[in-house]
């Protein structure tokens, strides 16, 4: 198959790469290749090479500095999957498109979860771009697999990272405990869209996380345990760990609808030994 990855060199498009790379024609590109905002470069480009699929791996991801420059955001999360999803339908390309559990306002009671049918509901900058993002590739092409995710970590710099150096540095680390959601591994995700491409499972809209809930605190102490590292963990509340973006207390994400077609998703507990296995060597 044909398959056009944007955002080439970031975090999760690493991982869809190394799942994808099996007998594909893989067409890479980040944006010095393709800048997914200039809609006549994403048309002539997609024209010419006519991909059956394109992975829409690109976005503008700073999610704290997105308070300041909404238009930058809204460009590249917003329009960019704009001009993806008018190009996809000119040359019959199926388009997946990555979001995120920010398109909610994570007020949700934790004991409860979020389904692909539950009200959105964007409080910063980034969930309000990211949501007019789905809403181009809804509104632009009917060959499409929008994948939620959270918490995502991999071969980039991420949460997983940090904290290992911060732990090795410090004696005491303060960690959010009242925000709640499932760490994803990008390799699993990078699966679950190889598996839904091989499945042909239905078009639409999935939540795409790991398997099972935890807090960004539970996590650390996770991640500790398995590296053996030893730094005193304080939980502290949203409120004590102001962010210029408001993080969602919840942000976990019912698999069902994927789980539902046979899609294998891996505990997050499981996904973060894996990680470390190769993070710690
Ligand atoms: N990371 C998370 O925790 C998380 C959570 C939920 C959802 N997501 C979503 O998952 C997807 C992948 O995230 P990620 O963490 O892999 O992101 P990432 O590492 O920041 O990668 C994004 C890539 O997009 C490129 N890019 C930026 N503007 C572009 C443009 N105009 N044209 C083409 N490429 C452009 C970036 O290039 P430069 O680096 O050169 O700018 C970068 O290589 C995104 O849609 C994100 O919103 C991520």
């Amino acid at each position: 198959m044909k398959i056009l990855i944007t955002g080439a060199n970031g975090m999760l498009a690493k991982s869809v790469i190394k799942r994808l790379d099996n007998g594909n024609e893989l067409i890479l590109t980040d944006v010095e290749d393709l800048d997914i905002t200039n809609e006549i470069d994403v048309t002539n480009f997609i024209q010419e090479k006519k991909p059956q699929y394109i992975i829409n791996c690109a976005a503008y991801t700073a999610v704290d500095k997105a308070e300041e420059v909404y238009d930058l955001a809204d460009k590249i999360n917003g329009d960019g999957p704009k001009n993806l999803a008018k190009a996809a339908k000119m040359v019959d390309a199926t388009l997946i498109h990555i979001s995120t559990d920010y398109v909610f306002d994570g007020d949700l009671d934790v004991s409860k979860f979020y389904t692909e049918e539950d009200k959105v509901g964007p409080v910063t900058v980034y969930g309000k771009t990211k949501l007019h993002g789905e809403e181009q590739v809804k509104n632009n092409t009917d060959k499409y697999y929008i994948f939620r995710t959270a918490w995502l970590y991999g071969n980039g710099n991420n949460f997983v990272r940090t904290m290992l150096k911060l732990g090795k540095e410090k004696e005491e680390l303060s960690v959010v405990s009242d925000q709640h959601g499932s760490p994803t591994y990008a390799e699993d995700l990078a699966n679950i869209i190889g598996e839904s491409i091989e499945k042909k499972i239905p078009y639409g809209l999935y939540h795409s996380t790991n398997q099972g809930f935890t807090t960004w605190y539970e996590f650390t102490k996770k991640i500790f345990e398995l590296a053996n590292i030893d730094c005193k963990l304080k939980p502290v509340t949203s409120e004590e760990f102001v962010r210029p973006a408001k993080r969602p207390k919840n942000s976990q994400l019912s698999k069902d609808k994927l789980l539902s077609y046979g899609i294998n998703i891996p505990n997050w507990e499981d996904g973060l030994k894996r990680y470390l296995e190769i993070e710690l060597n």
